[in-house]
């Protein structure tokens, strides 16, 4: 059981609902109806006794819960179509599920997400060597990366909404990248259903940076079974094909008349029967189709049954959709759940795979001085 640690001023604002809530937060130019309200709760301690708290951000219709252990988004609650509230995304009841072996529910994915080749890069002229976990590549930012630290939190309001703050400073030479970074991530949830995760990073040397998101939806809620019947459309013209070890080619290709165009709502159920990829169905970048840099639309998610509806928008080039192939019903999650192959899907809005090895992608470098920012924003509501 979670304890309940709130500090007393603010455990009374939550108990006496958002009245209180709005002025003890000093939230502005809301209705009562809008303020939202953050609380803490304990989740538990790693096996080297740090402590991990668990945020509870909610507002309009939707609750977002993130913890400080690897920034992992726990839960995302919203009605369907009737107001019957559930969780639509995989994960853990407790600390201990998350603490044990699962591919990143939820996670803050990072120094770089997806796949460097080799595990190497060359930059300024020196070769660097990362830790390799995914075969001889490195994948989402090695063997511990950052959805495997405890992160410090800083409840704030971030003008939106109730929010809270993730920060971590990486330091020179984890999982073998260069210059210590100076990461942040604000979550933040709007009187409009939506959650906003707002990203930032700075380096003492020039160091690759790609971050991301890998939450799994399934919009049917916890009990949900398959993403088949799931309607996705991504706002994507091209997409960067992989080899079999899901390394990018390099080529930026067209989705028209392939089994990439999702550029209408598209059932996935019928396009993963006609892919020949193993494991079948979903894992690749999406170029999107937004102006470069500026905040646009990537995805929209349907599901037909519970009537739920996200859309994703985000100020990064890329998206790589991930229809959970790899799910093979080892994870026991939520409920007791053992999550199967295509349960949920993954809108990891991100640079593409591989970037620091492939000069015709956008770069993924990040210079001292400079900052790195990216937004991406779920959107929920009915049909
Ligand atoms: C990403 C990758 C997938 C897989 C998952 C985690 O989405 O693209 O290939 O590694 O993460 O299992």
């Amino acid at each position: 059981m979670n304890t309940f640690i709130y500090s007393t001023t603010r455990a009374s604002a939550v108990a006496v609902g958002l009245v209180l809530a709005t002025a003890v937060l000093g939230l502005t130019g809301a209705t009562n109806a809008e303020a939202g309200t953050v609380s803490k709760l304990a989740f538990g301690k790693t096996p080297d006794g740090k402590t991990v708290d668990l945020y509870v951000l909610k507002n309009g219709r939707l609750t977002v819960k993130v913890m400080t252990y690897g920034a992992i988004i726990t839960s995302i609650e919203t009605p369907d179509r009737d107001g019957e509230l559930d969780d639509v995304v995989l994960g853990f009841d407790d600390l201990n599920g998350y603490l044990g072996t699962h591919p990143y529910f939820g996670a803050t994915v990072g120094r770089v997400a997806n796949r460097i080749a080799k595990g190497k890069f060359t930059l300024n002229g020196k070769e660097y060597t990362l830790a390799a976990n995914n075969g001889p590549n490195a994948l989402h930012g090695g063997l511990k990366g950052f959805d495997k630290v405890v992160w410090k939190a800083e409840e704030l309001e971030s003008g939106d909404g109730p929010s809270v703050r993730m920060s971590y400073v990486s330091p020179d030479g984890e999982e073998g990248y260069p210059g210590n970074l100076t990461v942040s991530v604000l979550f933040t949830v709007t009187a409009d259903d939506k959650l906003e995760i707002k990203y930032t990073a700075e380096t003492d040397k020039a160091t690759p940076v790609n971050l991301s998101n890998h939450s799994y939806f399934n919009l049917g809620g916890k009990h949900g079974d398959s993403i088949r019947g799931h309607q996705v459309t991504l706002y994507a013209s091209n997409y960067t094909p992989v080899d079999d070890a899901l390394i990018p080619t390099g080529e930026i290709a067209p989705v028209a008349e392939t089994t990439f165009d999702l550029r209408k709502p598209s059932q996935l159920g019928f396009l993963i029967s006609l892919l020949d990829n193993t494991p079948q169905g979903f894992d690749h970048n999406f170029v999107l189709d937004k102006p470069k840099g500026r905040m646009g639309l990537a995805a929209r998610v349907f599901d037909p049954k519970s009537g739920r509806e996200m859309t994703v928008s985000t100020t990064e080039p890329g998206v790589q959709f991930y229809t959970g192939n790899f799910l093979d019903g080892t994870n026991k999650g939520k409920a007791g759940v053992a999550y199967k192959q295509h349960q949920a899907l993954c809108l990891e809005t991100q640079h593409f795979p591989d970037s620091i090895n492939q000069p015709n992608f956008p770069s993924t470098v990040l210079e001292p001085g400079q900052k790195y920012t990216q937004t991406t924003v779920f959107a929920f509501s009915v049909k």
